[in-house]
């Protein structure tokens, strides 16, 4: 005799490991709002087609109720023995409505009870996530506008390569942002599908109204197909690839928030309230949130590699290692969340130094491709231009000089087309401000885009 929920052709009780290995309650009890949600749409929809009576889900419904409120007052004892969330919530319902408990379950199995938990779930969670992102958004577009005029040294290669515009180099990471919302917005529309009616896979036998629990649930369709609707973990895939792509979003951030905030570069003051000291050497400020979201993309990714790994060659339709989905997943959207939200306050307590920033273009020949580009205004090709140009880089290292400090006798020995004009040419603000294709660094560009996404996102 077997005690369990499932243990009708069972002689022997569970042994003590297998149940403590085989429950997933302490990963799955999070699920408990959303189980009892669907659970209450079943019954609705159960009572509507008369499979059941009215009153029986009345009182099941009420029952729902009470389970819900003493999961909440920390009144039911999770254990092992009852497996998961699906089950605790039954046993407690049946020890608030009595036997017509045992009803809540016609027509329904766990496999696609606990697929539509998870998709309620994650359809909230991805909704929070995209208001979290947008949050960030905002702090990106709010710093950018108010420095819009500090011109910092843009890298290729982490060598300084051309001056850019502090604002420019912001809006790259609202634009990759708004990529990360926009892959989001799109897998909520393959998370917002039911797949309760499925039953174990092959569909059921009773008079199911699906379209009706779809409505109930708010869920915008039903899965076509009852085998994929119990085996279908794309929407988790996807979900978490998502993810480690904004996490990496971040990362590329903080590494540069990590490097800006250093002696050496020194662009950036990340303020106390956002650093931490160190035990031993008393001058420290170290940049621990940028370099714990840095360090936390490697869960997110190991998360991907986890789900993709779990998925791999599962046969159809459920099997048990799919229960493993959960903790990933949920690591993930934790991760995600707190990342997003750290950051975003993050941002308001940062200073910039504004001067580090345009010094740093002074130094490093920042302005040669714009002495080649100056050659190519007097007439030039491009390729005999970069070459002149490349010349007066070479004889003001030797001479240990900048462009902007070699004579115009100088000058004149390396191409007799250099005028006086080329010191006005060649200045930072020039520089920026002769970047007018679309897309560029120019003043004028990089106030529209900022502008633009300002009014898109209301700041
Ligand atoms: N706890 C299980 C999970 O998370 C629920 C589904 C169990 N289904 C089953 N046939 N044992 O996947």
């Amino acid at each position: 005799m077997n005690e369990k929920l499932w243990g009708g052709r069972f002689s022997r009780s569970t042994d003590e490991l297998v149940e403590k290995f085989n429950a997933s309650i302490d990963v799955d009890k999070r699920l408990y709002g959303s189980d009892i949600e669907g659970s209450i749409a079943h019954l609705k929809m159960m009572a509507k087609e008369s499979i059941i009576t009215q009153d029986e889900a009345d009182t099941l419904i009420e029952g729902l109720g009470k389970v819900k409120e003493q999961i909440e007052n920390n009144e039911i004892e999770f254990s092992a023995g009852l497996e998961d969330i699906h089950m605790h919530i039954e046993d407690a319902l049946g020890k608030v409505a009595g036997d017509v408990a045992k009803k809540i379950h016609t027509g329904r199995s766990r496999n696609d009870q606990v697929a539509l938990d998870v998709r309620i779930y994650l359809k909230k969670e991805t909704r929070l996530i995209i208001d979290l992102l947008v949050g960030f958004q905002k702090a990106l577009v709010k710093m950018a506008q108010k420095h819009l005029d500090v011109i910092m040294p843009g890298y290729t290669h982490l060598q300084r390569a051309q001056p850019v515009l502090f604002s420019h180099h912001l809006m790259a990471y609202y634009e990759m942002f708004k990529r990360d919302i926009a892959r989001f917005e799109d897998c909520f529309k393959r998370i917002d599908v039911m797949p309760l009616g499925a039953a174990a896979l092959a569909g059921t036998t009773y008079p199911l109204n699906r379209e009706f629990t779809k409505e109930v649930l708010s869920f915008s369709k039903v899965s076509d197909n009852s085998i994929d609707s119990v085996s279908d973990r794309d929407f988790v895939m996807e979900f978490i690839s998502h993810a480690s792509i904004t996490m990496i979003h971040f990362s590329r951030l903080s590494e540069e928030l990590i490097l800006w905030s250093s002696s050496e570069f020194s662009f950036i003051s990340i303020s106390d309230s956002f650093t931490t000291g160190s035990s031993i050497m008393p001058q420290k400020k170290n940049p621990d949130v940028a370099e714990l979201v840095r360090g936390k993309t490697g869960r997110v990714v190991g998360n991907l590699v986890c789900i993709l790994t779990l998925m791999k060659s599962l046969p159809l339709a459920y099997n048990k290692d799919m229960q493993e989905d959960k903790e990933p997943l949920f690591d993930t959207v934790d991760t995600l969340k707190i990342c997003t939200d750290v950051y975003t306050r993050m941002f308001e307590n940062i200073e910039i130094h504004k001067n580090r920033m345009v010094d740093a273009c002074k130094q490093g020949f920042l302005n040669a491709t714009d002495l080649a580009d100056y050659l190519v205004s007097k007439g030039m090709a491009f390729r005999n231009a970069h070459s002149i140009a490349g010349q007066a880089v070479a004889y003001a290292l030797n001479k240990g000089k900048e462009l902007d400090d070699l004579t115009l006798e100088e000058y004149k020995e390396l191409s007799d087309l250099i005028e006086k004009d080329v010191y006005g040419f060649i200045t930072i603000d020039k520089m920026i401000s002769r970047r007018i294709s679309y897309g560029g660094t120019g003043f004028d560009n990089v106030k529209k885009a900022v502008n633009k996404a300002a009014g898109e996102l209301g700041v």
